[in-house]
């Protein structure tokens, strides 16, 4: 391949991304970027990342053919590709694997992270417990609340979450907070990032992790010989989508010596159909805010250690931003994304916090299936869409996560009132008063 993108070692992707870093971590880049590169190339290092991938993550996860959802907008054929059903209940497991993969070669002791919807922090709290590494959790207060059930998951695999005051109080204030802690800590720690951004070589890493998703779809769509219209898949940071994304922009050929599927069968496949459009959705949020980037509404500045878009005044303050996803209100984009956007190679759209709910019951209701609110946006994005197509034509979804971690905020909207009376006799349980009658056997 020729593609200037493909290895960047510098960290840029075109004009985005690079190293901009406090002078005090470049040490650890460039030890981290170098044992990167030494297990990239390096077969044993993959065998392990496969296997576990099989036998703890549960891969390959399955495309779905949603009939019923399909037949009930009338167009294209609508394939799901589950990844949702991934062990912690999303895609951040595969970044997680490789990375404490990585933390393990480096011989750290400790792992930090930073997490929005909570998802990349419970993947990488599970991943810690498995290798019995400490773990510490870096959580804006404001995803703290709004996502408790998984501060309780880390929790219960060992994790210490720590509750971020500054700022928005959300993922981008969370990322300061874990940057901030890796500065003083890097000899014995490491820092997994959960998304495709930050300071070289963290979205190369990040992006190759997550390729496992595209090149195992690649697989099944060869299989079922299916060449989709579009790819569709929500963008936060940017790691889903570019993991699915991937085998479109770079080819099958890649760095990795991950032998794990038949590549030449895939890159035969690969040649022979239409590329499909890779679209992203982003949060369109509600007359409150939200975080739409590329569709020019963001510009170019260097935070958080990397180049690229965000949303920012004009004296380059990043601005607030709202989403019904915990996952999808950061500021900025990760670096590879954006340089695709800018190019034309990704489309972009955005999804309202009212589309995001609608699309969440109506997969719901068809197919059996909970969308993590921030995958329901490519949900939503695709409801618009497949009417607009042939019914012998076909879309994929990427179902980035699965909602049981949103089940207090979908249900407070879907079904308010049944759900208040579930919570109040829950509180009533809890109430030292009523504790004592409530064990079993105990009534007078
Ligand atoms: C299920 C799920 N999908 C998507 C995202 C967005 O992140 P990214 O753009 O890095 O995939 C998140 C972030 O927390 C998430 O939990």
């Amino acid at each position: 391949m020729t593609d200037s993108n493909r290895i960047p070692h510098t960290g840029y992707f075109d004009r985005f991304g690079g190293r901009y870093s406090p002078e005090v971590l470049i040490p650890a880049l460039d030890t981290l970027a170098q044992a990167f590169e030494e297990a990239r190339n390096d077969p044993a290092f993959w065998q392990e990342f496969n296997r576990h991938a099989l036998e703890y993550i549960g891969r390959p996860t399955p495309l779905l053919h949603a009939q019923r959802a399909s037949e009930s907008l009338g167009g294209a054929q609508i394939y799901i590709k589950l990844e949702g059903l991934a062990n912690t209940g999303a895609h951040k497991i595969n970044n997680a694997l490789g990375q404490i993969l990585l933390a393990k070669r480096l011989k750290k002791s400790r792992i930090i992270a930073e997490t929005g919807a909570g998802q990349h922090g419970a993947a990488t709290a599970a991943m810690c417990a498995r290798f019995g590494i400490p773990c510490r959790v870096y959580m804006g207060r404001t995803d703290w609340r709004r996502q408790y059930p998984n501060v309780y998951y880390m929790e219960r695999f060992g994790a210490e979450v720590v509750p971020v005051d500054s700022g928005s109080k959300t993922l981008k204030d969370a990322v300061n907070e874990a940057l901030r802690d890796w500065a003083e800590s890097f000899l014995d720690t490491h820092y997994i990032i959960g998304s495709a951004l930050g300071p070289h070589p963290f979205p190369t890493m990040v992006r190759e992790f997550q390729s496992i998703i595209g090149r195992e779809l690649i697989d099944q769509l060869a299989t079922k010989n299916i060449a989709p219209s579009h790819i569709i898949a929500s963008v936060g940071g940017g790691s889903n989508a570019l993991g699915i994304f991937y085998p479109y922009l770079h080819g099958l050929a890649q760095e990795t010596l991950d032998s794990s599927l038949q590549n030449a069968k895939l890159e035969k496949y690969l040649q022979s159909v239409e590329h499909p459009l890779l679209l992203g959705v982003e949060a369109g949020g509600n007359e409150t805010g939200h975080a739409s980037r590329m569709n020019g509404r963001a510009t170019e500045g260097i935070v958080q250690g990397y180049k690229s878009f965000f949303l920012s005044d004009e004296n380059g303050q990043l601005l607030p931003t709202h989403s019904i996803a915990a996952g999808l209100d950061y500021p900025g984009i990760g670096p590879e994304l954006a340089s695709w956007g800018d190019v034309g190679k990704v489309m972009f759209d955005s999804a309202t916090d009212e589309e995001t709910l609608e699309a969440l019951d109506f997969f719901a209701q068809r197919e059996g299936l909970v969308f993590a609110l921030e995958s329901a946006h490519a949900a939503a994005a695709a409801i618009k869409i497949a009417p607009t197509l042939d019914t012998h034509q076909s879309i994929v979804i990427h179902m980035s996560g699965r909602g049981d971690k949103d089940l207090f905020i979908a249900a407070a909207h879907l079904q308010p009132e049944p759900w208040a009376e579930f919570l109040r006799r829950e509180l009533d349980d809890l109430e030292p008063h009523n504790k004592h009658s409530a064990v079993p056997g105990d009534s007078e």
